[in-house]
């Protein structure tokens, strides 16, 4: 494999992917990541499944021009839309995708009361069906669908009144009856803080980033293909405004 191969690309409509990519650059310090967030286009959640199968393989062919060694969808409703699609169009590359880490959920609070909060697209499509059927006998599941709060998240007001609106509309009749919450979308975990004041810190918030990561390692390894370099990043984003660049780097220091 020649230099110009080995990226580890990943991809979101957004800055959302940058809560997975923290996970993969703890993980695999050592890798070369290129990062591209659509957000141009941004939201996919509430647009229908061709357009996002659309984007996201425009996106990945874009990426591809790199030179790739693996195409993380760090994008949960990119996942649904598009991940068969990606692995058909590239059959030798390494794809992974994410989805809501409701197994997570289930494993730690077996019998428990599970909230997954996600796009209408996700919650929407059969990927997620099926992932609810496998888990609806071993706790109780909560659909709830969050249009609004990627925007908010797009333009750096995760924490501001506008999101704490929003959440307590949405989680508030639910305050005192979850013991967790699934954060099925990339961007809610640059919103955790608004949630959890909302919710209560009692309520765990989990998400699939880690999960993601450690799957992506796994691929690699098992692949021969982990690199031990110096580790870099190149962060693109599809919006002209210079604005979402900054909020890419502000959001990729918050641990
Ligand atoms: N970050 C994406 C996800 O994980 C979706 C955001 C969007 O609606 O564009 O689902």
């Amino acid at each position: 494999m020649n230099q110009k191969e080995n990226y580890i690309a990943v991809f979101d409509s957004g800055v959302g992917g940058l809560s997975v990519l923290r996970h993969l650059r703890d993980q695999l310090p050592g890798e070369r990541f290129a990062y591209f967030g659509d957000s141009a286009n941004a939201p996919y959640g509430t647009r229908s499944r061709e357009e996002v199968c659309r984007l996201t393989l425009a996106a990945a062919e874009r990426l591809m021009s790199r030179g790739l060694k693996a195409l993380v969808v760090a994008c949960n409703t990119a996942t649904s839309a598009a991940i068969n699609e990606l692995r058909r169009v590239y059959p030798d590359l390494i794809v992974v995708g994410i989805e809501p880490a409701l197994k997570l959920a289930c494993d730690r609070f077996p019998g428990g009361r599970i909230g997954v909060m996600a796009t209408p697209m996700t919650l929407r499509e059969e990927k997620f069906a099926s992932l609810e059927h496998r888990y609806e006998h071993a706790c109780r599941i909560f659909e709830l669908p969050a249009p609004g709060l990627v925007e908010l998240v797009e333009a750096g007001k995760a924490d501001g009144p506008e999101a704490l609106a929003l959440l307590e509309q949405l989680l508030g009749p639910l305050r005192g009856k979850l013991d967790a919450l699934v954060l099925g979308c990339t961007h809610y975990p640059f919103a955790a803080r608004a949630i959890s004041r909302v919710l209560g810190e009692e309520v765990a918030l989990l998400d699939g980033g880690e999960g993601t990561a450690r799957e992506t390692r796994r691929r690699l390894a098992q692949a021969g293909l982990l690199e031990n370099g110096e580790g870099t990043l190149i962060l693109e984003n599809s919006s002209p405004d210079p604005a979402l660049l900054a909020l890419s780097r502000q959001l990729l220091e918050i641990q």
